[in-house]
Formats: C-alpha cells, structure tokens, sequence
C-alpha cells in the first residue's frame, strides 16, 4: 500500500463508470418536481472522481465549470489526458482532499458532488468534507453524496468486515489484490459451508458472497477491501451534514420520487403520519431496506410557488434515448414489477419517438386530446426519466457550444475503445451527459465517423481490431473460435446497430 493513500485500495485503478446523477441537468427536473429552487450551475466540484469519465463527460456537455480531484495519479492522469483531448476545461487535480480542500485558487461552487466517496473515508476526511461544503458551496447549491446504508447493509456488514480482516490478516502485498480477493471470497464461501449460525440467521448472506465471486474486481477492492468503511443511517450523516448548513432535498433516482410503485398503501399511511422529515426518511429506509442512497442536499432549500414550479416545468427540453418498439412499459419498484398504463404512455411516446427535444409544455400542448392530465405527464416523465428510457435535454444555445467538446472526447473514448474493453459510454450535448452503448457499438460509431457506411463494413473493422490483439468474443458463456463465426456475431450486432441505435445517436448529436 502506497504512503499517499491513507489506507485506501491503490494498487488496482478504479472502474471506467459514469454516473448519471452528477449530470447538472437532472439536478432541475428532481427538484422541480419537488416544487424546489434549484440553482444555475456556473460551477461544479467532483471529489474523488476515480478515472474521471462522469467528470469530462459532464464538463464536456454542460456549460459548467468542472474541478476535481482524486489522489490516484494514475487515474488523475487518464482524466486529465480526456480533459485535454476534448479541450472541455476541466480542472482535474491528483490532490488528496486535505491539499485540494487548502487551495485558494479554487472558485465557490454551485455543485458539489461525490459518488462512492464518504462511506469509503475516514472520519478525518469527512470532517474536512463536510468543513469544504460549509466554505466552498454558495447559498442554494447542491450537494450530491452516495453512500451506504443502515440499516440495508446490517446483514451483510459483517462480511465484508471478515473480507477485509482475511486480506489484511491472511494476505500478503506480494499477492497482489485481485488474489487477495478471490482467497477472502474463497474463505468465507468455506466458512458458510460450515452452516455457522450467523448463515442460520442471515440466510441471504450465502447467496451474496457467490454474487461477489462474478463482481469486477477492481469495483470490489474499492467496495470492500479499503481501511475505511462506514455504511450510515440517514440520519447520521444529516448530523454530520449539519455544520455544513446542508438539507436534505430529494432522492437523485427518479423512481425513488414516485411513492406507488415503492410502497405499499399501509407503508405509505404509517409513513405519512410522521411529522418529522427527517425521521420519515429514516423510516422509509426501513420500509425499502435499500443498502445503498444516491441523493441531493441543498444549502438553504427555498420553494417555488406553484405558478413559478410548473411555468420552469414546462419550459424544461425532454428527449427519448430508446428505439421505440423497444420501450417496455414496465418498471421495477421496491414493490416488483409495475405495468404502466399504456393510455398514458402510447401517445406520449408517439410524440417522442422522432427523439427531438421538446419542452414538456409543447408536449402537454400536443397530448392535450389524450386526455392526459398535467400530472400524469410528469410522473410519466420522471418514470421514464428513471428507466433510462428519457432524459432531461439541454436547450439549443448550451447545446452549440458544447458539441465541439463532445464530439472531440468522443473520438478520444472510440480511439481508447480499440485497445481498452471497458469504455462502454459516449457524451451527447443534447442530454449534457452519456449515453450507454457497450464497447462494441462504439467501434461500430468509430467505423461510421471513419466512413464505413454498411454493417458488413462495420463488422469487418471491429473484427480486425479484435484479431490485431488475439481477443475472439465470447457468446452465452463460450469462446467463438473461428474468424467466421466472430464475423457473423459482429455482421448481426451491427445490424441491429444500424437499424435502431445510429438513429438515435444521430439525434442525440453523439455523431
Ligand atoms: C470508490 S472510488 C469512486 C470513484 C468515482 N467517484 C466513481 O464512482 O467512479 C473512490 C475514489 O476516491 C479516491 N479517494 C479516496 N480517498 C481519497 C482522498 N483522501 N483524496 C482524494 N481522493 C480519494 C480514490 O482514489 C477512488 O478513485
């Protein structure tokens, strides 16, 4: 373990993730649909932003000021390379927090985000967190903090104690990480064959150290192997947010604002006898027993009237970002699988299916013979917004002045994409974050910007990039061996390619 790391995993670089509740656009339609003030974003702060890619891709389609820091100069010096490659801007700094938070040529922000961070650190650093939130975050902004949480992760907590206690224990550096992992895992797979009565009175425990076993490892030596950890309740860390000034605001996942599909009309009535917001999100943490809560905190929350929330609500750009016939309408709450009322949903997405921005106004105006109320318009929006299947759009100006930037971090990720198989995302301006594609439908955007224009031609560029490095794809668990078949998988992927994603990249300006 290095000096500079303080105890946390730096041997092993984290995952190439993108996050899409740090896109400042998402922050305006959760807190409108919260009847909150939500502020302009001029400038924003990711702590700990791992490789960087939520960070340049966010600086690179928003007009946001981005800064940052994470003290692995290794993954510092991959998101500084990206900030450079698509000239977004970006200050990205391979600062720990305690030489980032002592800066003085850093601005006030409008943004402070950190995904995968506070429940990782020690109490130290959250002090210091928390003392950078009360100086550096302007009156109104946000706050976006992830962690984990009790009581969700009091049944498993132990686990990943003994985890960590075999690595540091039973392991030597000299092994290496990733061996250090897969032997703890071994371990307490060995440990639950013995049926202790911790199995006995967890008997879900089993069944999540075998999920582990197919986990990415570099995501688990950050989850589970690092010195600090410390899942919370929700209220335990609204008192530590509290010299900081900070309130809650509301869940950053959409479909966490949407009561029916997550709890049950008995959870919902006990829930709403509880004067006190606070203790009510404490116990809808029991009722969810979720382990882990994406959320915005905001400095100083001020409400809209009702005029003001659905005037900004309906001047709020939508866009579709799924091939219609596609769109299952069907979500997954707390509560199970929900089929959506195809009433509702049909005519709103025979709108959208052109995938042009539209404000949600003009939407309303159009739908207005469907019979669809003002409010069934906008849970509809959020639920799709929360699927992944809608997003918030960027308005025309923002949009101009952020393509140069997308295009030219786009081209940096497909470049990378021929000899890394991790990069799975592109920006789009038009919705100021990424688009998820998978690493293959990138080299077929590669292919196409580089003026291949049918599948086969497509196919055939992906497949030599792959034979130049010996890599042969895998198909349901087996190895295809033969360049025929890797050629005939590719020439359908691509199709498919053509037929129902180019489309929509096109819109979503990616191309
Ligand atoms: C679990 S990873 C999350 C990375 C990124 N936010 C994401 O979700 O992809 C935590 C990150 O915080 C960084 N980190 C941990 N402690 C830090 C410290 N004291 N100062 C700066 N960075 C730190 C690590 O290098 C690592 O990249």
């Amino acid at each position: 373990m290095s000096n500079w790391s303080a105890g946390y995993v730096s041997d092993i670089g984290y995952t190439f993730g993108y996050y899409g509740e740090l896109n400042p656009l998402r922050i305006r339609l959760a807190f409108l649909n919260n009847g909150l003030v939500f502020p302009e974003l001029g400038t924003a702060c990711e702590l700990g932003f791992g490789q960087g890619l939520s960070a340049n891709i966010h600086a690179s389609a928003s007009i946001t000021k981005w800064y940052g820091t994470d003290f692995s100069p290794s993954q510092a010096g991959f998101a500084r390379e990206l900030a450079q490659l698509s000239s977004n801007d970006a200050e990205l700094f391979d600062d720990a927090f305690s030489e980032f938070f002592a800066r003085t040529d850093l601005p006030d922000f409008d943004f402070i985000c950190m995904h995968g961070i506070w429940s990782w650190v020690s109490d130290e650093n959250r002090k210091l967190i928390v003392d950078f939130i009360h100086r550096k975050l302007k009156v109104g902004g946000v706050l976006y903090i992830s962690y984990n949480l009790l009581p969700g992760w009091a049944a498993f907590a132990p686990i990943r104690h003994l985890l960590s206690e075999h690595t540091q224990i039973m392991g030597s550096e000299g092994q290496g990480t990733v061996n250090r992992i897969d032997d703890a895992i071994a371990f307490a797979e060995k440990l639950l064959e013995t049926k202790p009565a911790y199995a006995r009175d967890n008997p879900l425990a089993a069944e999540r150290v075998q999920s582990l076993k197919n986990q990415n490892r570099q995501y688990l030596a950050h989850e589970y192997f690092n010195r600090d950890w410390q899942p919370m309740h929700f209220s335990t860390l609204a008192d530590w947010l509290e010299p900081a000034k900070m309130q809650y605001a509301c869940s950053a996942h959409y479909l966490d604002h949407i009561e029916a599909i997550n709890f049950t009309a008995e959870q919902l009535s006990f829930l709403n006898e509880i004067p006190d917001a606070r203790f009510r999100e404490s116990v809808r943490d029991f009722m969810a027993n979720q382990q882990f809560r994406r959320d915005y905190w905001v400095k100083g929350p001020r409400r809209f009237s009702q005029l003001d929330q659905n005037e900004s609500i309906r001047a709020q750009r939508v866009v579709l970002l799924s091939h219609r016939p596609d769109v299952v309408l069907e979500i997954t709450g707390k509560l199970g699988v929900i089929s959506l009322n195809e009433a509702i949903y049909s005519p709103i997405l025979d709108v959208l299916e052109n995938h042009e921005p539209i404000a949600i106004g003009d939407l309303e105006s159009i739908l207005k013979s469907k019979n669809i109320q003002f409010s069934q318009l906008i849970q509809a929006i959020i639920i799709m917004i929360g699927s992944n299947i809608l997003s918030p759009a960027n308005d025309d100006l923002v949009l101009q002045k952020c393509k140069k930037n997308t295009t030219d971090l786009n081209t940096a990720l497909m470049l990378k994409a021929r000899g890394q198989q991790e990069f799975a995302h592109l920006a789009s301006p038009v919705t100021g974050g990424a688009i998820s594609l998978g690493r293959f439908n990138l080299l077929f955007t590669l292919a196409y910007s580089l003026g291949k224009i049918s599948a086969l031609e497509l196919a055939e560029f992906v497949l030599q990039t792959l034979n130049v490095q010996d890599q042969k794809i895998t198909k349901n668990g087996k190895t295809l061996e033969t360049d025929q078949e890797n050629l005939s998988e590719l020439l359908t992927q691509a199709e498919v390619y053509f037929g129902k994603l180019l489309p929509i990249l096109k819109a979503l300006q990616v191309i």
